[in-house]
């Protein structure tokens, strides 16, 4: 795992962008599994700006999202679908034909689950997978205790995502306790997955995804067995880290090896 610290949640954001942004660039059919959520806010932020001030083109890109919840409309100010919608699908030149979210209100769940791994399949696999972290640890919807080969599927959601996610809600009352979502499996198929995560409460699933054993009690920490992992994470989110010294001098080692080879004669 590549692990990149930055001082806040606007740096994090910049940096997972640029490596977005590189891939578009030299990939402009590029597939992107994107996720929702409030870490890559400040992310698609960054892509909309590049999109209206440098060209950023997504006219090719096709995309999958990781997750929705069930029973939630795409009309629904909560539902994942929406989301995208709002914070980056309307304001970048996206074909909405290219754009994939797990259906929360599709009548044969299996089914569509199957479909939905498929068309990822079909497009030739997620090039690059964006990811959160909750505060267990989970990636996507894949709470403690799923299987670390899970594919897409419905999922309850633990007691700790209802309460997390309850700020997006009226009242907790109101958040669903199924969704559609990835299974660990499926992610674990990209070719290269960006983990991000800023804040104190993030710290603890942090240190266990990066230093942990892998189990299934931290679903994050299943990324260990991935060959092209970047983490993305603010001061507060590193905080919790053993090695973080370390971390810090490869990304220096590595800035000044980029350096001397830029600055060569080709
Ligand atoms: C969202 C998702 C979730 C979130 C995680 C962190 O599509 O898959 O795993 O990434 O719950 O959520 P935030 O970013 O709101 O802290």
């Amino acid at each position: 795992m590549r692990v990149i610290e930055e001082p806040d949640k606007e740096t994090v954001s910049r940096r997972a962008a640029e490596f977005l942004a590189e891939l578009v660039r030299r990939r402009p059919d590029c597939v992107l599994g994107l996720a929702t959520g409030s870490t890559p806010l400040g992310l698609y932020q960054e892509l909309i700006h590049q999109h209206r001030e440098e060209q950023l083109d997504f006219s090719q890109v096709v995309t999958f999202n990781l997750d929705e919840y069930v029973g939630l409309p795409p009309t629904h100010s909560q539902s994942y679908r929406h989301f995208m919608q709002e914070n980056l699908f309307s304001q970048i030149n996206i074909n909405p034909e290219n754009t994939h979210v797990p259906d929360g209100r599709a009548l044969d769940f299996e089914a569509h689950c199957e479909q939905y791994e498929r068309a990822i399949q079909e497009a030739g696999g997620i090039d690059l997978q964006i990811l959160g972290v909750g505060g267990d640890g989970h990636i996507a919807f894949n709470e403690p205790g799923s299987s670390l080969g899970s594919r897409t599927r419905l999922k309850t959601l633990a007691p700790e995502t209802v309460r997390d996610n309850a700020r997006f809600f009226e009242s907790e009352q109101e958040v669903p306790r199924l969704a559609i979502t990835m299974g660990v499996g499926t992610i674990l198929e990209s070719r290269r997955c960006l983990l991000m995560a800023c804040g104190l409460n993030k710290a603890r699933a942090v240190q266990a995804t990066v230093e942990g054993p892998v189990t299934a009690q931290v679903t994050a920490s299943a990324l260990q067995l991935h060959r092209d992992v970047i983490v993305i994470v603010d001061h507060d989110a590193a905080s919790m880290l053993a090695r973080r010294e370390y971390y810090r001098e490869v990304e220096e080692a590595e800035r000044r090896l980029r350096a001397e080879r830029s600055s060569q004669p080709s």
